[in-house]
């Protein structure tokens, strides 16, 4: 099998654009596909800034910026993927959404190539059997935020060939990232064990536990955690969340995957975290207010 060059990144929203990042400072050519300019051009600002981080700490030199951003392609067009070597997958969390893609890149893309999701919680196998190619497909599973984060996990299923996990293994370790071998079991290893976590900090908000800033205040200074789970949760996605937590809940039949009231009706609400400008938190002011949620 021929190597790396071409990186594809389907979808560029919060962690599209964070792979696209990672894959063009890594030295690859990356061609990143999402269905509109507008979305694209929020991408390529948010890239700019994120690369500009970098600089300002003196982690990453101006021309390798610059070289950085020219090896970066944005189109709302599938077929200028057909090139690539590896297409990362980061859409929305569904599996017809994703299936659709698969299947037009499949008729596109050579035979070589491989296809790795970053699902967070979907069956890896429901997408490679959607190809004619189950034996290169893969799961690659970045973090949020994708620049900062070191971990992947690289998921095979009963599908993948040895060749296609160790490529995909050394693509992971290429982008400066330390990758671990997961297995095809929904939430792989980090949300079958964050998700419960995050679902609960929700249900002791509808319990009115404490305040929303009183728990993640508690699980910071208590725990040493990076940030509180209701923080993290607008971080991430209210939206995203409550997808992964359907997914999981169909998968397990388990009540700790279950979505929680209050998660599905502030989706409803558009309220969909950080992305939409309110989750938990209000982000129309600095620093963020807490958000009435009628409790
Ligand atoms: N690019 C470049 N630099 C960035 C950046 C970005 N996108 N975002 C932040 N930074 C820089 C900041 O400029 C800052 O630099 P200084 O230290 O020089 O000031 C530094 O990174 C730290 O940033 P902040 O001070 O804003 O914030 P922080 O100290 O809280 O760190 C964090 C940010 C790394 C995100 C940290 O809060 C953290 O680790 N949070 C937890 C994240 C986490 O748990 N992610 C996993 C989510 S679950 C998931 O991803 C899986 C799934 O399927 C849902
Ligand atoms: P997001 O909502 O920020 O972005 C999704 C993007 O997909 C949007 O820009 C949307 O326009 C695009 N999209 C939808 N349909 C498309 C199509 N047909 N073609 C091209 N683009 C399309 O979501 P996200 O948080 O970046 O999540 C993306 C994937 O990554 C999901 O599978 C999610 O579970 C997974 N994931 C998310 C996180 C997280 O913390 N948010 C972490 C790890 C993995």
């Amino acid at each position: 099998m021929g190597e790396i060059k071409r990186v594809g990144v389907l979808g560029c929203g919060l962690m599209g654009s964070g792979v696209a990042q990672v894959a063009a400072a890594a030295g690859y050519e990356t061609s990143v596909r999402d269905v509109s300019p507008e979305i694209l051009d929020r991408a390529r600002t948010g890239i700019d800034r994120s690369l500009a981080k970098f600089v300002e700490k003196g982690k990453l030199q101006p021309p390798d910026r610059d070289a950085a951003l020219k090896r970066l392609t944005f189109t709302t067009n599938t077929a200028d993927l057909k090139g690539c070597d590896i297409v990362v997958e980061a859409v929305t969390e569904d599996v017809e959404t994703k299936n659709t893609l698969w299947r037009e890149l499949d008729g596109l893309c050579p035979p070589a190539t491989i296809f790795a999701s970053n699902t967070s919680s979907l069956t890896i196998a429901a997408m490679a059997a959607a190809t004619k190619r189950p034996d290169r497909f893969v799961g690659l599973h970045f973090f949020n935020p994708v620049p900062l984060m070191q971990l992947v996990e690289v998921v095979r299923t009963v599908t993948t060939s040895d060749d296609t996990f160790a490529r995909a293994f050394a693509f992971a370790k290429s982008l400066g990232k330390e990758p671990v071998a997961a297995k095809d079991t929904s939430g792989f290893i980090v949300n079958l064990l964050l998700v419960p976590y995050l679902l609960d900090a929700i249900r002791a908000v509808e319990h009115r536990v404490a305040s929303v800033p009183d728990i993640d205040k508690a699980m910071q200074l208590g725990c040493g955690y990076p940030m509180g789970p209701l923080t993290l949760l607008d971080f991430v996605g209210l939206d995203t969340t409550y997808r992964i937590a359907e997914i999981m809940f169909t998968e397990y039949r388990d009540a700790k995957y279950a979505p929680p009231p209050l998660l599905k009706r502030m989706v409803l609400a558009g309220m969909h975290g950080k992305k939409s400008g309110k989750g938990f938190y209000d982000y129309a002011v600095t620093p963020p207010a807490v958000s009435s949620l009628g409790l």
